[in-house]
């Protein structure tokens, strides 16, 4: 009954020689939960409709169980797809509204049982009679999703489906979302902008950028081993920290990767990946660090594989269970573009001219839009050039930090502070200037159970 989805090297053009979707290949097995993850506009919900038949491929294949799709209308394609806005007839009961695909799918049979089946699945068996405009928006989009649900179709499309509810609600019907496919067992394909949705529903999560596939995997690989800069600052809160690095591989020395004030030296023997980064002796990285990288702590209390820097607390987050802390530890953040900023980032005008130049060859990259193209990375976007007037907020001048660090709200911590970090070098990823990871390797196979 569940069926399988494959698109095949599929592109589409809305106006002529302007693809939002690039040669997108993606096999969907039977019964798997796949999440369409991406910043708005990079053709999330035009990959849906293509598998809904509701928009054909300007090129490339669809193919449902292995066979040809294209031409299929939507009625033929047994799907059913629940949308953001959700759609429900205003002048129908929620029963009505439910049972009105399963009427028109056999008009000789009563839909009762089956509404009432779905509707108690749902938990929404006494709004039956109510109509749309007298239930709350996350009832009504329990109606749709029944509506969907009650014809027994052999895969679902959800698009955006929780993106107008409050947070609480959201979160209590992603559970619900997760338990019913799982129990249906169909075929489904959820879009969403929200990584932390993608994380927690998928078996699998699609990351598209500007109509581009940038990695396919399940929600452990995309986090541990992000393919480049893009993904790994879209999944994960607090959002990973990016700094500018230089490898620096003298022949008689040790290895490490200046980030400016400080550097992190390579512990010998180097591992596989760090030996595979003396290639890059000179060249500028980006160095990724997740909160969970890094951790307060005196150089004495260093582990296997942690080597010691030092920030000056910038700023404090409290957070009830735990806290953010705002480090300067004198390195220069890296932004990728079109993620929108981080944070703040004023800076002294005479301090930008200089740091400007690093990354001139890049800004020219990123003014020709090449949003599918490599992953850019540069300053904050509100520097990015002239004839761009977005700028960052200006504060005092001050630098709010280029390095967010998590830990326990019992530190007494205090703006002005200068405190010892510890870097886990197990947990360093490495990328290159156009933000593509080479460190760990990219032929590295997850391991994922370490
Ligand atoms: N019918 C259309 N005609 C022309 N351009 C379109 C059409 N539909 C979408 N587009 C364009 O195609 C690109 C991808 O749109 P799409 O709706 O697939 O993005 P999305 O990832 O779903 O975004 P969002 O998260 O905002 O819903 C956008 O640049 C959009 O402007
Ligand atoms: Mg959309």
């Amino acid at each position: 009954m569940s069926r399988a989805v494959s698109l095949h090297q599929v592109s589409k053009s809305y106006t002529p020689g302007v693809r939002v979707v690039q040669r997108l290949s993606l096999d969907i097995g039977p019964g798997e939960f796949l999440v369409l993850l991406g910043p708005s506009g990079c053709g999330k919900s035009t990959v849906l409709r293509m598998i809904a038949g509701l928009e054909e491929p300007t090129e490339g294949e669809v193919r449902l169980d292995g066979e040809y799709a294209n031409h299929l209308a939507p009625a033929e394609r047994d799907m059913a797809m629940v949308f953001q806005n959700y759609a429900l007839y205003p002048t129908m009961s929620s029963r009505a509204n439910i049972g009105f695909p399963l009427r028109i799918e056999d008009p000789g049979r009563d839909p009762g049982p089956r509404v009432e089946a779905t509707a108690r699945m749902l938990g929404i068996a006494d709004l039956l009679d109510r109509f749309p405009h007298q239930l709350s928006g996350g009832e009504r989009q329990r109606v749709a999703m029944g509506r969907a649900i009650a014809r027994h179709p052999s895969a679902f499309l959800m698009d955006e489906p929780l993106a107008n509810l409050d947070a609480k609600l959201r979160n209590h019907l992603r559970a619900e979302i997760a338990r019913l496919t799982r129990d249906l067992d169909v075929t489904t394909v959820y879009v969403t902008h929200d990584q932390a949705e993608a994380m927690s529903l998928g078996d699998r999560v699609a990351v598209l950028r500007g109509g581009v596939l940038q990695q396919l995997g399940s929600p452990r690989e995309v986090y541990a081993l992000p393919e480049n800069v893009f993904v790994a600052a879209f999944i994960g809160t607090p959002r990973i920290n990016l700094l500018r690095g230089v490898v620096l591989a003298p022949l008689d020395g040790a290895m490490s990767i200046g980030l400016g004030r400080q550097a992190l030296v390579l512990p010998e023997p180097l591992s596989a990946d760090h030996s595979l980064l003396r290639v890059q002796q000179g060249r500028e990285v980006i160095v990724g660090l997740r909160s969970e990288a890094v951790r307060l702590a005196r150089p004495a209390r260093a582990r296997p594989g942690e080597v010691a820097i030092s920030g000056l607390v910038e700023h404090v987050e409290f957070q009830g269970h735990e806290v953010l802390v705002h480090l300067d530890t004198g390195s220069q953040p890296a932004f990728v573009p079109e993620l929108e900023a981080p944070r703040p980032m004023p800076r002294a005008a005479g301090r930008r001219r200089r740091e400007g130049r690093v990354f001139d060859r890049l800004r020219g990259r990123a003014a020709g839009a090449l949003r599918a193209g490599p992953v850019v990375v540069l300053e904050h976007p509100g520097d990015a050039g002239p004839g761009r007037s977005a700028g960052p907020p200006s504060g005092e001048g001050r630098l709010p930090g280029d390095l967010i660090v998590r830990t326990t709200p019992d530190h007494a911590l205090r703006q002005g502070m200068q405190v010892p970090l510890l870097v886990d070098l197990a947990h360093l990823f490495v990328f290159d200037h156009d933000g593509v990871r080479i460190s760990p390797a990219p032929a590295r196979l997850p391991n994922l159970e370490g």
